[in-house]
C-alpha cells in the first residue's frame, strides 16, 4: 500500500485516481509521495521513504530541486494543465488594464444608494473611458504553455504580438501561431511593446530580470502585466516607474506589501490557476505522473531529473536507480548484475545536469542482494524495486 499526502488541498478528481494500493494519509512522515500546490519545502525534511514529490502547478519555487534530487527524490509538475485558467485572467487582466473595468464597478458600487444612479452615471462615465487592445503592440516575453496560448488569443484579438524566448520548446514553437513575430533580443519587446507580459520560470537567471535598466527601455504609457512570480519584476523600481508615470499600468497576481494599495498599480491574490479547471487538470496529471512513477518507475514531467520512459514493465523484474551523472555507472550496474549471475535484457538511461536516472530490466525476481549491490556503487542515491 502506498501513501501519499497531500500538503495543500489537491482535487479529488485526481486523487480520486490513486487505485486500490493507495492511501492518503495526513502524515507526511510516513509519505511515500506527497502531492504539493503553494506549501513551502524549503526548509521541510522528507521521511527517508518518500521517494517522489509531484506539483499541481506549474511553478517549482517551493520545492528544494536539488537538494531533493540529491536525496533520489524525483519532483514532478504539471506544465500546461493549468495554462488555459492562467491565460484567460491575463487577457481579462489586459482587458481590465486597458478600460478602467474595475474602477468603473467600484463607482456603481459606491454610488449604490443614489436613487438617481442611472442619470448620474451617463456623467460619470467619462472617467472611465479606455483604450482598446486592438491594433496595439503586445509583448510576451516566454513562450512555454501559457505564453504561447496568450499569443495566440492575442492574434485573434487584433494585436500585434511580439514573442520572446531563447529556450522555446518544439512542442511549444509548432503551437505558436505564424502570425506572433519572433524577437530574438529582449530589448526590441522593451522598446517596442505597449503591453508587456512575462511568462517565463523563477530561476536563478531570470529572478530580477525585469530590473530598473528594463523598464528605463519601455515606452512611456506602458502597461506591464505579472502573472509568473512576482521576484521576476524589481518591484521596487517598477512601483518608482508608475509613480513617476513612465509605466502606466502594472498589473501583478502576486500581494506583498510593496505593490499593493498603490495607485495604478492592480494586484490580485495568485488566482491564475484558481479555476475549477485548472485545479482538477493539474490534479489529475500530477496523480498520474505519480502513479507511473511509483508502479512502472518510468519519469515524465520531472523539474529535477531526465525523462525517462520505459514503458510497463516486460521482463521478470525492474528495478531504477537515481544517481549523479557521473562516468562508469552503467558499466557498473551491468557489471553487477553479470557478477551476480542475471540476464539485463533492458536498461535505459539518461541525465540532466547533475543528476541522472536507470531504468533497469532483469530476468530474475529482484532481490534486495541486487538492491544492496547497486546501493553500495558510489554516486547511487535511491534504488527501488518497481517490480
Ligand atoms: C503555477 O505555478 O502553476 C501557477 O502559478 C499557479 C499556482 O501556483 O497555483
Amino acid at each position: 500500500m502506498f501513501k501519499v499526502n497531500c500538503l495543500n488541498p489537491i482535487a479529488a478528481c485526481g486523487t480520486n485516481n490513486f487505485g486500490e494500493n493507495y492511501t492518503l494519509t495526513d502524515n507526511v512522515n510516513e509519505a511515500d509521495a506527497i502531492l504539493v500546490r503553494s506549501a513551502a519545502m524549503h526548509e521541510m525534511t522528507l521521511a527517508p521513504n518518500t521517494i517522489a514529490v509531484a506539483r499541481a502547478g506549474a511553478g517549482v519555487n517551493n520545492i528544494p530541486l536539488d537538494r531533493f534530487a540529491e536525496e533520489g527524490v524525483v519532483v514532478f509538475n504539471t506544465p500546461g494543465a493549468n495554462a488555459n485558467g492562467v491565460k484567460e485572467l491575463v487577457i481579462a487582466a489586459m482587458l481590465y488594464g486597458s478600460r478602467d473595468i474595475l474602477g468603473a464597478a467600484q463607482w456603481c458600487q459606491d454610488n449604490k444608494e443614489d436613487a438617481n444612479i442611472a442619470k448620474t452615471a451617463e456623467k460619470a462615465k467619462k472617467a472611465f473611458a479606455g483604450k482598446e487592445v486592438k491594433g496595439k503592440k503586445l509583448g510576451v516575453i516566454g513562450l512555454g504553455a501559457i505564453g504561447a496560448m496568450i499569443a495566440n488569443t492575442a492574434i485573434s484579438l487584433g494585436m500585434e504580438v511580439y514573442g520572446y524566448d531563447p529556450y522555446v520548446s518544439v512542442e511549444a514553437a509548432w503551437k505558436i501561431s505564424r502570425d506572433v513575430k519572433h524577437i530574438t533580443n529582449v530589448n526590441d519587446i522593451y522598446t517596442d511593446c505597449d503591453i508587456i507580459t512575462i511568462h517565463v520560470p523563477l530561476l536563478d537567471s531570470t529572478k530580477g530580470m525585469v530590473n530598473a535598466e528594463a523598464i528605463a527601455k519601455m515606452k512611456d504609457g506602458v502597461m506591464f502585466l505579472n502573472f509568473a512570480r512576482d521576484i521576476l519584476v524589481d518591484e521596487e523600481a517598477m512601483v518608482k516607474a508608475v509613480e513617476e508615470g513612465h509605466v502606466a499600468k502594472y498589473i501583478t497576481d502576486f500581494a506583498n506589501p510593496t505593490v499593493v494599495g498603490k495607485k495604478n498599480i492592480i494586484v490580485t491574490p495568485h488566482i491564475g490557476a484558481s479555476t475549477e479547471e485548472s485545479e482538477d487538470n493539474c490534479a489529475i496529471m500530477a496523480v498520474k505522473e505519480l502513479r507511473d512513477f511509483i508502479e512502472n518507475g518510468n519519469v515524465i514531467n520531472s523539474v529535477n531529473y531526465p525523462r525517462v520512459d520505459a514503458g510497463i514493465p516486460q521482463y521478470e523484474s525492474r528495478i531504477t536507480v537515481c544517481h549523479k551523472n557521473i562516468p562508469n555507472m552503467l558499466t557498473q550496474f551491468t557489471g553487477a548484475f553479470s557478477k551476480l549471475g542475471i540476464n539485463v535484457p533492458e536498461i535505459v538511461s539518461k541525465s540532466r545536469g547533475d543528476y541522472a536516472y536507470t531504468i533497469i530490466d532483469v530476468d530474475a525476481k529482484a532481490t534486495s542482494e541486487m538492491t544492496d549491490v547497486i546501493a553500495n556503487i558510489e554516486g547511487v542515491l535511491r534504488v527501488r524495486i518497481v517490480k
